[in-house]
């Protein structure tokens, strides 16, 4: 079958996408990334030769000019959902949603089944008011308490999304499956749900934990269950014209218990302290399955300690090695002295050697922090040596280096030596874009890396850039950094790269998941706007950011 997942980047898409190419059919995904991040295992699914990824905004009536047709089965999972969103923007929330419903039911040729994805969120004012009960099945009456509330924007923009599929599956013949999903987890579905916020706080050793709302009752539905039922439904005729719960109705669950269960699998036991349910939440949630069980014969497989603890090691290998002590940021260049307490906040910090003595040194090892030492490999800022040229490097000073002159690689060797000797724990290795300024010295840079990968043993090596040596390079480093992302100086100031570069850059950050690899970048801003927009653009292609500015003396 040949299959579009709208959103599919998301956190039920990919799980949805990976179901069905085990399933054996040809699948793409479309989405602007928006919420959908370029990571890891967005690059594993995109390699099966059955997966196309299209990125674009669906809110646009060109991108839906450009989409192919011919589907079998078109899944509608793109919206802007999320509480944080919905209280920020509920503007954004009809929009969006809205414009895309609209334009699929415009585009989408009658043939293809298609799939929308509403929401537990439409009982929200009903149960609240007491006139509906729980279990709550399909057909309770609904009840917007108050349109200007934004918390109901979600929930309109899904109703008006139900409302314009079953109208205009009934005037034009469409078939289309409504399933209303209830308070789905699992791995990769982002911060703004209470189990990996739990998860994630309780990882970082908060004590005492903050439990919201720790009276409420919830039903959580494990990813995979709701997959399962969502292709099931797709794959049963009666369901076409219907609204079908999806969620998992075996253990309904106190929150307070939720975080008990939590500390449990982290392996932590903070004292409880009990606060306030954000405004406007239900005091308790569950979906009747009944219908979804008489058409399909679903049941929920995965219990929610199961489910939960899938979840966390999940959380827990993207936060890396460390991630038991309180939170720290991933990263920091910093080119000036002393700012030993200020280090102690981040995993890594790449520093200038000869700032810091052995002692201070071992003080960041001792907090967990890993100080790497900066090195340049292409250009030397040393007194004159045979192995220089006589251009310079516009920017820095620095003179560029023959790279494959004896001495130079003597030089470095012995840098990176009393690095290691003085007690760094890894080497950065700066200067690796040659193949824009000497590319006959690629080979030999290589060689150079190579080189001091041997002598520096397991020591980490992060390398900047150095895009022109991969793939050989990713065997040599554990990570790499992408100086200048988004943001780069200019004369007198700081600005973002204009699209085209920013086009290509997005590019090279897809292509460097690939790699099992840190993934990392740095970025020059001066204002919050700039620094924002950088962090946005981090986060979209899921690299560990840092900014400072351009002499790197911030910290
Ligand atoms: N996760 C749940 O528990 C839950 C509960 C109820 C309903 N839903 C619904 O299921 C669907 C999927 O939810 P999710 O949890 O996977 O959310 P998600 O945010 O992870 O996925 C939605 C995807 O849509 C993409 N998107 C947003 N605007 C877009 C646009 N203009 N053009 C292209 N792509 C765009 C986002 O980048 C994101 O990848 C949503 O429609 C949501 O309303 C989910």
């Amino acid at each position: 079958m040949k299959v579009l997942i709208l959103g599919g980047a998301g956190f039920i898409g990919l799980h949805l996408a990976r179901r069905l190419l085990r399933d054996n059919h040809d699948v793409t995904l479309v989405d602007d990334f928006s919420r959908g991040s370029r990571d890891r295992e967005l690059a594993e699914v995109r390699r099966h030769p059955s997966v196309t990824v299209i990125s674009a905004d669906l809110t646009s009536a060109d991108a839906w000019r450009q989409l192919p047709h011919g589907w079998d089965q078109i899944y509608l999972l793109a919206a802007v959902v999320g509480v944080r969103n919905v209280e920020r923007d509920p503007a954004r929330v009809v929009r969006v949603n809205t414009l895309i419903t609209l334009h699929l039911l415009d585009w989408v040729r009658d043939d293809a089944k298609i799939f929308f994805a509403s929401t537990s969120e439409v009982y929200a004012g009903g149960v609240d008011a007491g006139l509906v009960p729980v279990p709550t099945a399909e057909d309770a009456p609904l009840l917007i308490a108050d349109v200007r509330a934004p918390r109901f924007a979600y929930a309109i923009s899904k109703l008006l999304g139900e409302a314009a599929f079953l109208h205009a599956a009934r005037a034009r013949g469409l078939s289309v499956v409504i399933g209303r999903f209830h308070n789905v987890y699992g791995p990769r579905m982002g911060s703004d749900h209470v189990i990996p916020e739990m998860l994630l706080r309780a990882m970082s050793g908060e004590n005492p934990f903050a439990v919201p709302g720790a009276d409420q009752y919830r039903a959580f539905c494990y990813v995979d269950d709701a997959v399962e039922a969502v292709v099931r439904l797709m794959d049963t005729p009666e369901a076409v014209g219907e609204i079908i719960h999806i969620g998992d109705d075996t253990e309904v669950t106190q929150i307070a218990d939720l975080a008990t269960l939590v500390f449990k699998v982290c392996g932590v036991n903070p004292t409880i302290q009990e606060k306030p349910a954000p405004p406007g939440s239900v005091t308790r949630r569950c979906p009747d399955l009944s219908k979804l069980r008489r058409l399909t014969g679903y049941e929920p497989s995965v219990p929610l300690a199961d489910g939960v603890r899938r979840t966390m090691e999940w959380y827990r290998a993207q936060l890396g090695p460390g991630s038991e002590r309180p939170a720290r940021q991933p990263i920091a260049f910093y080119y000036g002295r002393g700012q030993l307490e200020l280090l102690t906040g981040y995993r890594r910090v790449v520093l200038q050697p000869e700032f810091y003595e052995p002692a201070e040194l071992a003080f960041l090892r001792r907090h967990g922090v890993q100080p790497l030492a900066y090195m340049s490999l292409s250009e030397d800022t040393g007194p004159e040596a045979p192995w220089q040229r006589a251009e310079r490097n516009p920017d820095w000073g620095g003179r560029y280096v023959h790279l494959d002159h004896p001495g130079w690689t003597e030089h470095v060797l012995t840098q990176a030596r009393q690095a290691l000797d003085a007690g760094f724990t890894g080497l950065f290795l700066d200067t690796l874009n040659v193949e824009h300024t000497y590319p006959e010295d690629l080979p030999h840079l290589l060689r150079l890396v190579e080189l001091i990968r041997e002598q520096a043993g397991s020591a980490y090596l992060l390398a900047n850039r150095g895009f022109g040596l991969l793939p050989r390079l990713a065997d040599l480093v554990d990570g790499i950094l992408f100086e200048s992302f988004s943001v780069r100086w200019v004369d007198g100031g700081y600005a973002p790269w204009p699209p085209e570069v920013l086009d290509h850059h997005a590019e090279i950050a897809e292509q460097l998941h690939a790699y099992d690899l840190d993934l990392y970048a740095l970025d020059y801003a001066d204002n919050e706007g700039l620094a924002a927009f950088a962090a946005r653009r981090a986060a979209e292609f899921n690299l560990h950011l840092f900014v400072s500015d351009r002499a790197l003396s911030r910290v």
